[in-house]
């Protein structure tokens, strides 16, 4: 018993000494840490202190957050020089300053600082930064050394990704070699400070990606960058120094950005309600962030199909490799240049092309940027450096135009040098305005101005086409062009719509999708249609779009909305029947309007959609991956009969091949399966997996996504499956139909729903299946776990404050 106490009043003794050392954040001159004391910030925020990596393990030397219970490490000191044993001590000496040595007294790192120091002091500060300083200088903020200088993987708050100019001292991220591997991998993130200086993401010495250059606001490539709650960024170019930097809004926002093994950039931030880190930003992104994709003079636009076109006035250098879709050769001028006599062509929506042979200056105006490039033959391209207040500055290209991206909305304006003879590209552009202008000005508002302008651009195009009588009508006879033999879907008169639509107002307005605005309009005819705009002005794209078209078009079947017909030149528009009862989760998730939905009716809604995606899966002469199911994509007609819609990001899948893997990932947190949204890995089982999930909000009259409950952290699906095991489940009914309910249909629905949302796609049913068991009495098999069902937050953070709740999102798949 003795011993107990003794023993016991000892430990307590230990951990204070423990606590003791834990809480200080300065090693002094001749003083030491070992392995398993650590150095804590001031604030709390960040420990340094020895971890284990590797296999069989070894030590290292880094700094993690404290405050959060993931272990995160954000800076390594011995990447390449791990320590076999926890025998290693940190010391601090007037010799070296900073050594880290072995159980056998050797040095395994050290710092070597240009004037050596009377008596140092390593202090670990609240930003994550391990700065030396001597204890006897006069200034504190006077570092002989800092950790910020040499990043690992991770840019945190307050370091700086970048160049002393006076120096050549350059400051970037490097990869880990692996996850359990701390030491310098093949990929970094750093400014290049060729030109007018952009980061660039490399393997080895390779381009990767390119953020493109800094337009003031944001890079040029990175239009997912926006003011944010979290942190505020930078870039800094003036005589000395040239860096991208950030700082944090709020102390108490976690906030890092890592160079993953892989080879991708990621933004994250901590979530404390949901204890995890979220996805905030990622580069790149998608197919057309891999660097010159589309080689010299190739656009790349992630939704046309192919993704690469050659700009205005190009041609592909080669069309037999252009055509096997080997773009590396890129295109050239249709007609060569004659100097002199050039012109400057205006190419709108870009990612201004790579920097590197560039020039610039942040003086010079437009104009002035425009009579330098002419006066040198070879300068390709102009155009202004900041776009802020209507732009200012010189930006300057030499030699070939490369890794351009159309980005419509978000892009820039290029002006590229092209032929005299080319110059029918631009004064139509300049037509065009003064077009614009006469007719938009009744209109009043700057975005009618811009939509019935495309309308009556595109019309007028057509109007030629088509023979007097039937311009304005519903021309079933005719079909979108370039595709007659195969589309079978009628051509609207850009004008019917617009007088059908009153030209578009905001009246008309009915919904925003993920791709565009929703209008409501009625045709002379009488009948109610919604117009579904896409992808505005956009020079490109066109041949995916009427790809799409064509095959939703192919689509009939009581349970998915009937597309009547299209309008098409470069600017898109889908004109569907109108379902005046709008969107399932208009009812579903309104306390009032959901009481129209009594048992029956969601019975129907359950099958109706099952039967479509059934439809969609394997009747069709398609066979489509619709990707986006969710109750805002299922319409309702007059007898509350759904209809799915919204084919934007449906896919088509040819014979027995039944999953597609996919860079980009589309569709809505909260429906999308586990394997889809980690791994970029859809088949017809992520459909079902976002079925599931519709079944499961029709029932309960909730969403998946926000879904809380006071007893745990499970999302609807995690909340679905313990009633479910704990036999309870006629609690998750909606308290509105339990009246109205047949209460074995309603008991099946939720079964098989859980038997939908499985987190393996192979346990899942098929549609067949599931409108099988729908409509029989045979025996279910039980469930196994839900994917992603404690989850409940951690994916449905926004990415940015500007998206509305149920948008449909594109994600990039860490892989
Ligand atoms: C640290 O140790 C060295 C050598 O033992 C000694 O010369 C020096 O005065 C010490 N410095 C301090 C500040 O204690
Ligand atoms: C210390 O030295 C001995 C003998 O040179 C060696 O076997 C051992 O591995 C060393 N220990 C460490 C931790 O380096
Ligand atoms: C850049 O390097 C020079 C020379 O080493 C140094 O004097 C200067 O302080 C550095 N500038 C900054 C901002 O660190
Ligand atoms: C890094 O590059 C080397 C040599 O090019 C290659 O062997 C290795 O597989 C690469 N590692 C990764 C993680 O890509
Ligand atoms: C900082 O964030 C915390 C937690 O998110 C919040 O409570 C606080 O109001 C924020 N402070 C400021 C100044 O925005
Ligand atoms: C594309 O063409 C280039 C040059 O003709 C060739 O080097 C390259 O291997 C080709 N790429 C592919 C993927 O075939
Ligand atoms: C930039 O342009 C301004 C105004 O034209 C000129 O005064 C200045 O010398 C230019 N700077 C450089 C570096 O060419
Ligand atoms: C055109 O610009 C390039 C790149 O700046 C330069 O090397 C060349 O001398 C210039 N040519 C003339 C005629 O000014």
């Amino acid at each position: 018993m003795k011993a107990f106490v003794v023993l016991s009043t000892w430990l307590v003794l230990f951990s204070c000494n423990a606590f003791l050392s834990n809480s200080l954040d300065t090693i002094a001159t001749n003083q030491s840490i070992r392995d398993g004391e650590n150095l804590l910030s001031a604030g709390g925020t960040f420990e340094l202190g020895f971890f284990s990596a590797g296999d069989p393990p070894k030590r290292y030397l880094g700094i993690w957050y404290k405050k959060i219970p993931t272990m995160t490490i954000v800076w390594v000191a011995n990447r390449v020089a791990p320590l076999a044993d926890a025998s290693g001590t940190l010391r601090v000496t007037t010799r070296g300053s900073l050594v880290l040595l072995d159980g056998n007294g050797s040095d395994i790192w050290w710092l070597n600082l240009p004037i050596p120091a009377r008596s140092p002091v390593a202090q670990l500060l609240d930003s994550g930064n391990l700065v030396v300083r001597d204890a006897e200088g006069s200034d504190p903020n006077n570092f002989l050394w800092q950790s910020f200088d040499y990043p690992t993987d991770t840019f945190l708050a307050g370091m700086k990704i970048g160049w002393n100019r006076t120096s050549g001292f350059n400051r970037y991220i490097t990869s880990w070699k692996s996850i359990d591997d701390p030491s310098p991998g093949n990929f970094t993130f750093q400014l290049d400070p060729n030109g007018y200086p952009q980061l660039l993401l490399k393997q080895g010495s390779d381009i990767k990606f390119r953020t493109g250059s800094w337009n003031g606001l944001r890079w040029s490539g990175t239009p997912n960058l926006k003011p944010n709650p979290y942190y505020r960024y930078e870039f800094v170019l003036n005589e000395e120094e040239m860096y991208y930097h950030y700082e944090l809004l709020n102390s108490s926002v976690i906030s890092r950005m890592v160079m993953t093994t892989n080879g991708i950039v990621q933004r994250f931030t901590w979530i404390d309600r949901t204890q995890g880190w979220m996805l905030y930003l990622t580069g790149p992104i998608d197919q057309c962030d891999n660097y010159a994709i589309c080689g010299a003079y190739g656009s790349c636009r992630v939704d046309n199909s192919p993704v690469c076109r050659c700009l205005k006035g190009f041609v592909p250098r080669f069309s037999q490799e252009w055509d096997i879709l080997n773009w590396s050769n890129g295109c050239v001028r249709r007609n060569p240049l004659d100097c002199e006599k050039d012109k400057f062509v205006k190419y709108s929506g870009l990612k201004l092309p790579d920097t590197r042979s560039s020039w610039f200056n942040k003086s010079m105006n437009l104009q002035e940027c425009e009579v330098v490039c002419m006066k040198n033959c070879s300068c390709m391209a102009y155009s202004n450096l900041d776009i802020r207040d209507g732009g200012s500055g010189c930006l300057l290209w030499f030699g070939e135009l490369i890794d351009i991206r159309d980005y419509s909305n978000y892009g820039e304006d290029l002006y590229i040098r092209m032929a005299a003879s080319e110059s029918a590209l631009l004064p139509s552009h300049q037509k065009k305005h003064k077009l614009v202008m006469g007719l938009a000005v009744p209109f009043g508002s700057v975005f009618l101005i811009l939509v019935f302008t495309i309308c009556v651009l595109q019309c007028k195009k057509k109007k030629m086409k088509l023979p007097e009588a039937k311009r304005d009508s519903f021309e079933s006879g005719d079909n979108c062009e370039n595709h007659k033999e195969d589309l079978e879907l009628p051509l609207f008169g850009l004008s019917t719509v617009a007088i059908a639509t009153n030209y578009f107002s905001t009246d008309n307005k009915i919904g925003e999708g993920g791709f565009g605005p929703v209008y409501r309009g009625v045709l002379r005819g009488g009948q109610e249609i919604a117009v579904k705009m896409l992808s505005r002005n956009s020079s490109q794209g066109l041949h995916e779009f009427k790809n799409e078209v064509l095959y939703v078009s192919k689509l009939q079947h009581r349970n998915l909305v009937k597309l009547l017909g299209c309008c098409i030149e470069e600017e898109n528009l889908l004109i569907y029947e109108f379902m005046p009862n709008g969107s399932l989760d208009l009812f579903l998730f309104d306390p009032t309007q959901r009481k129209r939905l009594d048992w029956s009716t969601r019975f129907n809604i359950i099958n109706g959609i099952a039967r479509g995606l059934l439809y969609l899966h394997q009747d069709s002469r398609l066979r489509i991956i619709h990707r986006d199911v969710k109750a805002s994509n299922v319409l309702l007609d007059n007898e509350m009969n759904p209809k799915i819609s919204d084919f934007g990001l449906a896919k088509s899948f040819t014979g027995n091949e039944t999953r597609a893997n996919t860079n980009r990932v589309v569709g809505t947190y909260g429906y999308m399966s586990p394997e889809y949204a980690l791994d970029g890995v859809f088949s017809t089982k992520s459909d079902v997996f976002s079925y599931g999930v519709l079944v499961l909000e029709i029932i309960s009259g909730k969403r998946n996504r926000g879904f809380r409950h006071p007893d745990h952290d499970h999302n609807l699906l995690g909340h679905a499956w313990r009633l479910f095991t704990e036999g309870r489940s006629p609690q998750l009914l909606d308290k509105l139909v339990e009246n109205s309910c047949s209460t074995s249909d309603a008991l099946r629905s939720i079964h098989i729903g859980l038997l939908c949302v499985q987190r393996c796609p192979d346990d899942r049913p098929s549609m067949s299946t599931v409108v099988m068991m729908l409509g029989s009495d045979i025996e279910l098999p039980l469930p196994k776990e839900p994917g992603f069902f404690n989850e409940s937050n951690l994916l449905q953070e926004n990415t940015s404050q500007s998206q509305p709740n149920e948008m449909t999102m594109t994600v990039l798949s860490a892989r």
